[in-house]
């Protein structure tokens, strides 16, 4: 009988974490799309530039302007980075920049590409000015 007072205390004092899980599930499988397909190259923090240019607060902002990076092909200009521009850029960055040196496996799936899009609007927000991981909700 003790024994299951305690089972019944122990579970009580899980099952109030239950729901958060859900959010964070969601935001672990965007974090883990964009490590996947674009973290070779990218870092999100401000600054940390690689092999390309950070992506720290590239949601709606103009291509082709990141401070300190000098790699780029200058065939993003004129681009302002929306969705749609992301996601045709992510699906085939040489159809929206012909001469673009971003040269990676593209990715095909739409659902998995907007992953990456709700993950680069995340790392977007103001307040994730300098961070070390993504902001949580
Ligand atoms: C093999 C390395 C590599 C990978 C992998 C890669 N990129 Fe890039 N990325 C680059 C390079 C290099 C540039 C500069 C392109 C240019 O100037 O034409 C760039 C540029 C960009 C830009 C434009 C940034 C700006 O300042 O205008 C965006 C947005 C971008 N990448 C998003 C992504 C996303 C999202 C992924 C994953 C789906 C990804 N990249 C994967 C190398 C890479």
């Amino acid at each position: 009988m003790f024994s299951i007072l305690l089972a019944l205390i122990a579970l009580a004092a899980i099952i109030p974490f239950g729901p958060c899980s859900l959010a964070a599930a969601e935001d672990d499988e965007r974090a883990a799309a964009f490590n996947n397909h674009c973290r070779n190259c990218h870092s999100f923090k401000a600054g940390d530039n690689r092999l390309g240019p950070s992506l720290h607060g590239v949601f709606g902002s103009p291509a082709g302007r990141v401070e300190g990076y000098r790699g780029y092909s200058g065939s993003l200009a004129g681009l302002i980075w929306d969705e749609a521009n992301l996601d045709k850029f992510i699906a085939s960055p040489a159809a929206v920049a012909t001469n673009t040196t971003m040269i990676y496996p593209a990715v095909a799936e739409a659902a998995e590409r907007a992953k990456i899009i709700e993950f680069l609007k995340t790392i977007s927000r103001p307040e994730a000015t300098s961070l070390g991981s993504p902001p949580s909700r």
